[in-house]
């Protein structure tokens, strides 16, 4: 019996009642595999994996119905669980910060005496967090020149090009059949007149038949996705060619080389917690990865682009523009952005950076990814 725990233990260990355990074998949820000799349930490990995931489904708000469909399903491993949960918690925390950027918009216009309509008020409860912060975008965002000439070129004879989490459209070829996919109506919304035809749906699940475009491509946006991997292998599926851009989270070292997060926001390291290494991100398309350094007058407001302007992140415009903002949350950016300004105006930034103005591009982990 070494290996097997009391019911009083694993509902020690776990934060729950005897109560809700006893419950939870009734109803053949979760059946202890043994009891002791003197009756008592013993739960093994194979139990206790089963109960952790009954609890993280409980916790995201599932049903026990709904949990035991879940749990029974035959063609899905631990593995697959802990995929499935780490994207549905992924999901959950952009929407709860989606929800305090909308709170602190409604605090803020009443502090004005200005009162949000009752949609404003309600559509925070479905909001996806582009939703909420989607309508800053425009103000900074733009076309760079010599990334999207990098991405074009990637995207190689394609005459069509599905574009997934395709935003406003900035990085959508002008000379090429494209159609955009894109789940956030805010976002939707804000396409200029002209733009591509755009469909609402999300990377994991594409309404495409296999095979139906020359090409796919997704520009910064990969790291909003709640399965990264089955979202790049959506797009191989949908397209022969597959073309990302997006971010290398190993740490090689330039990550310390960022001083935005280095010495002002350590908080972006646990963004990347459990974020896909970038070989797992090529091999999901079965393709090969290229730096892409960001020039120092970046047109395209991105989390890096001002590394060599840093009076830039202490404007509201340029923040709200960037979900890193959102998702550290609003302690963490208050905090960073004023240790910036004070160190900015005591010289302190320029003489710990002084290497940076003879720069005019820098590696801070960008990459394309081409198959
Ligand atoms: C930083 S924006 C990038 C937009 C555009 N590609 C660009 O480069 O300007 C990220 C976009 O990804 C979208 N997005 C979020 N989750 C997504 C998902 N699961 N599938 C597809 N797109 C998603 C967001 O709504 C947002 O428009």
């Amino acid at each position: 019996m070494a290996e097997h725990l009391t019911v009083g233990r694993v509902a020690e260990l776990a934060g729950v009642s005897v109560r809700t355990l006893h419950h939870y074998d009734e109803i053949g949820l979760l059946e202890p595999s043994t009891r002791t000799a003197a009756g008592h349930r013993a739960y093994s490990a194979d139990d206790v994996e089963r109960l952790r995931e009954v609890l993280a489904y409980r916790r995201l708000g599932f049903g026990l119905r709904e949990i035991a469909d879940l749990v029974d399903d035959p063609t899905t491993d631990t593995v697959a669980h802990l995929c499935r949960l780490r994207g549905l918690l992924m999901d959950q925390r952009d929407r709860a910060a989606a929800m305090v950027t909308a709170i602190d918009r409604e605090l803020e216009a009443r502090a004005r005496g200005i009162r949000t309509t009752p949609e404003e008020q309600l559509r925070v409860f479905g909001a996806q967090l582009y939703d909420a912060i989607g309508a800053d975008y425009p103000a900074t965002r733009r076309t760079e020149p010599r990334i999207a000439a990098r991405i074009w070129d990637a995207l190689g004879d394609a005459r069509t090009v599905l574009n997934i989490g395709a935003g406003t459209g900035s990085y959508e070829p002008p000379d090429r059949d494209v159609t955009a996919v894109e789940p956030s109506a805010v976002m939707r919304a804000l396409r200029p007149p002209g733009a591509a035809p755009c469909v609402a749906a999300a990377a994991q699940s594409l309404p495409f038949e296999d095979q139906s475009f020359d090409a796919a491509m997704a520009v910064s946006t990969v790291h909003h996705w709640p399965d990264p991997v089955a979202g790049l292998r959506e797009m191989r599926r949908v397209a022969r060619r597959v073309v990302v851009f997006t971010y290398d989270a190993d740490d090689t070292g330039w990550r310390q080389r960022f001083w935005l997060t280095r010495d002002y926001l350590p908080e972006f390291a646990d963004l990347l917690v459990g974020w896909p290494s970038l070989a797992d991100l090529a091999n999901a398309i079965g393709g090969r990865a290229e730096p892409v350094l960001v020039p120092w007058d970046c047109v395209d407001g991105f989390f890096e682009a001002y590394w060599r302007r840093p009076e830039a992140y202490l404007d509201e415009h340029v923040r709200r523009a960037v979900s890193v903002w959102a998702r550290v949350g609003p302690q963490a950016e208050q905090r960073a952005v004023s240790r910036l300004r004070e160190d900015l105006s005591s010289g302190r930034w320029a003489e710990r950076n002084r290497d940076l103005v003879a720069l005019d591009t820098a590696e801070l982990g960008l990459r394309l990814l081409v198959a």
